[in-house]
């Protein structure tokens, strides 16, 4: 009898390309088609990247536990892979489309991301992650939905609205990254987008008296945007697939590389449109993007008044103090049941504590970042598959130690590894005048504090213990710190990197390897604990003449 109950599990679990997947969960299908085509938002041309002819790309509208695969047929002229921003991709790095762990799909093929969207809901986006290409567009906006079983902690909206904001460069993104890798900052941007149109463009209609639900994230390359709606009021709900305290905000900060929803309610005179303004922050020019929402009829009416005003261009502490607020609402469920409140934090012990802090650093003649010392530069086989492979000098573990070191910068390509199941505490400490954007691929991490100056020990006692905002993207103000912690229960090989692409660009990135370690023996190696090597996975480098077996 036990047997066969065995036999019976694993024909059900390995049903799906090797993915951990339980009978019944529906599997959607999407074919896309990437290509160039041009667009002159402020008059200069400029080619950019559409898929299936669109820009911003189709929507991925998924349902938690959904099993997707995305069939990616890349017409560019140039290597191209997309990745799943804030899409935990459990047990899955193997798909999570950065150029650490995937091969390119080469000009003129095709290739099948497959992923399970497991016990996640929220609003995020996936973008290109190669070069420069994000800085030409080809991202767009994914929607993981609750199951029906699990209700949403608020009344269903009317509609969902995605709303993918973004500055604008109209220099060409191969003469931009080439810029910056010979050593030329990027100028300012040249102006903001809102789903990809310039100002006035974009209008949404609402119906008096009904309640939207917008789904905003800031999709651009540098800039902070800060969000508002002329006469509304927004209700903050969610974000990066975490419900939030509810609470009203007039505007607010959305840093590169987040995702929020709010809820807006339609209740102000329908005889006139109003204004949606997505303004720069911290620069020395105000860039603004405008859309316009149009009540009942769609008619053309014109906004009256002003464009709402927003915060002080360079008030960091407004800023900050949003950031503050913005809290995990404890009391009600996710993607599962049972409330968000019952992941205690704050009884977990800290195993380990990492301190990383970007600089721009001289390395030769050239202006690179360094994270405590370290700028990385790719090699020619991916990380995740040279580890598979064995294949000897790609990745160079340890290099990049657990506090800044103060020593010379160097090249590399480091990666660090971390104990499966550990819990971790990260400080990533600003010692710039500019802000930072740092994004965790495979993991949400609690955000437990933000402050002005550097962090020391004693800095946790300012942490937030209880209710501290549950996300995968995070700023770090200019001199100042913010701490995260995060629970190490996802196997694989993940990018941590600045959601900024310059910096990026320049080596502003590491990979940590989570993996079962002996020594820690913190569990027991199982298998099931990372998804086997996927049949069909785009080979290169060093890889190049591998099979599927090491
Ligand atoms: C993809 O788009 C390109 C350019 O628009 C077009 O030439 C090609 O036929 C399309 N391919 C598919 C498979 O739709
Ligand atoms: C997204 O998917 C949900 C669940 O299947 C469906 O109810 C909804 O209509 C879809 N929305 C769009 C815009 O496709
Ligand atoms: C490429 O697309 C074809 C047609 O949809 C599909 O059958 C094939 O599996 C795809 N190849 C890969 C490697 O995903
Ligand atoms: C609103 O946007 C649609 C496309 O989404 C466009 O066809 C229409 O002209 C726009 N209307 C206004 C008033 O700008
Ligand atoms: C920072 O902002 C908060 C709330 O917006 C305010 O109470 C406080 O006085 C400000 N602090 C400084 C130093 O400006
Ligand atoms: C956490 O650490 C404290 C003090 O070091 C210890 O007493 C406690 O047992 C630990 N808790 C767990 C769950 O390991
Ligand atoms: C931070 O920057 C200041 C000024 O640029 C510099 O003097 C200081 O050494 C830096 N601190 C660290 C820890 O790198
Ligand atoms: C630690 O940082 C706090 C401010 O966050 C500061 O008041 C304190 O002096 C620092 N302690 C040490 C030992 O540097
Ligand atoms: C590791 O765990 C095993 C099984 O629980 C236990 O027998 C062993 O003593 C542990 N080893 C160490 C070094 O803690």
């Amino acid at each position: 009898m036990p047997v066969v109950f065995l036999l019976l599990t694993f024909t059900f679990t390995f049903s799906f390309h090797g993915c951990f997947v339980h009978a019944g969960d529906p599997e959607l299908y999407f074919n896309w088609n990437v290509s160039f085509a041009k667009v002159s938002p402020f008059g200069v041309e400029k080619k950019v990247i559409v898929i299936n002819d669109r820009l911003p790309g189709p929507l991925l509208n998924v349902t938690t536990n959904n099993v997707v695969s995305v069939n990616v047929f890349n017409n560019l002229d140039d290597p191209f892979l997309l990745t799943w921003n804030g899409v935990q991709m459990r047990r899955n790095s193997w798909n999570d489309g950065v150029q650490g762990t995937n091969c390119p799909i080469p000009p003129g093929k095709n290739w099948t991301y497959h992923m399970q969207v497991k016990d996640q809901i929220g609003s995020f986006f996936y973008f290109p992650s190669l070069g420069f290409q994000m800085a030409a567009g080809g991202y767009g906006p994914i929607r993981i939905n609750n199951r029906v079983i699990i209700p949403i902690p608020f009344s269903f909206p009317q509609d969902d609205f995605d709303i993918l904001i973004a500055d604008w460069y109209d220099m060409d993104y191969q003469d931009m990254r080439d810029a910056v890798d010979q050593g030329f900052p990027l100028s300012l941007p040249d102006g903001i987008l809102i789903n990809g149109l310039p100002p006035e463009k974009a209008n949404f209609t609402f119906k008096s008296g009904a309640t939207y639900r917008l789904r905003i994230s800031n999709v651009g390359i540098k800039t902070t945007l800060n969000f508002r709606i002329q006469g509304h009021k927004m209700l903050l709900v969610e974000t990066e697939g975490s419900y939030t305290l509810k609470q009203y905000y007039d505007s607010l900060d959305i840093h590169v590389g987040q995702s929020y929803s709010v809820l807006v309610t339609a209740d102000q005179p329908p005889s006139t449109s109003y204004y949606i303004v997505a303004s720069s922050r911290f620069l020395e020019l105000d860039l603004l993007g405008v859309a316009i929402i149009n009540y009942g009829d769609g008619s053309n009416k014109r906004p009256s008044g002003g464009l709402p005003e927003g915060p002080l261009p360079f008030d960091y502490n407004y800023s900050m103090e949003q950031a503050r607020s913005i809290r995990w609402d404890l009391k009600v469920g996710a993607a599962r049941p049972n409330p968000q409140g019952s992941y205690r934090y704050g009884h977990i012990n800290i195993t380990r504590t990492i301190v990383l802090q970007n600089d721009e650093v001289m390395i030769g003649d050239r202006t690179r970042h360094a994270i405590n010392g370290v700028s990385f530069v790719y090699p020619d086989t991916p990380l995740k598959l040279a580890d598979y492979f064995r294949i000897a000098g790609v990745l160079t573990a340890g290099e990049v130690p657990d506090e800044p070191s103060g020593r010379k910068p160097t090249l590399g390509t480091p990666v660090v590894d971390a104990s499966y199941k550990s819990f971790v505490e990260i400080v990533f400490q600003n010692n710039e005048s500019w802000i930072q954007s740092w994004h965790m691929d495979g993991y949400n991490f609690v955000v437990v504090g933000m402050e002005e100056g550097k962090w020391n020990k004693s800095s946790r006692s300012t942490y937030n213990m209880v209710d501290a905002i549950f996300r995968s993207t995070v700023q770090v103000y200019p001199n100042s710190w913010t701490a995260i912690l995060v629970a190490l229960d996802n196997m694989g090989t993940w990018n941590i990197r600045s959601q900024e692409l310059e910096r990026r660009q320049l080596g502003q990135e590491l990979y940590m390897r989570v993996k079962w370690d002996e020594a820690a023996n913190n569990t027991v190696p199982n298998p099931r604990d990372e998804m086997p090597f996927p049949p069909g996975l785009l080979l290169c480098g060093k890889a190049a003449a591998r099979s599927g077996t090491p």
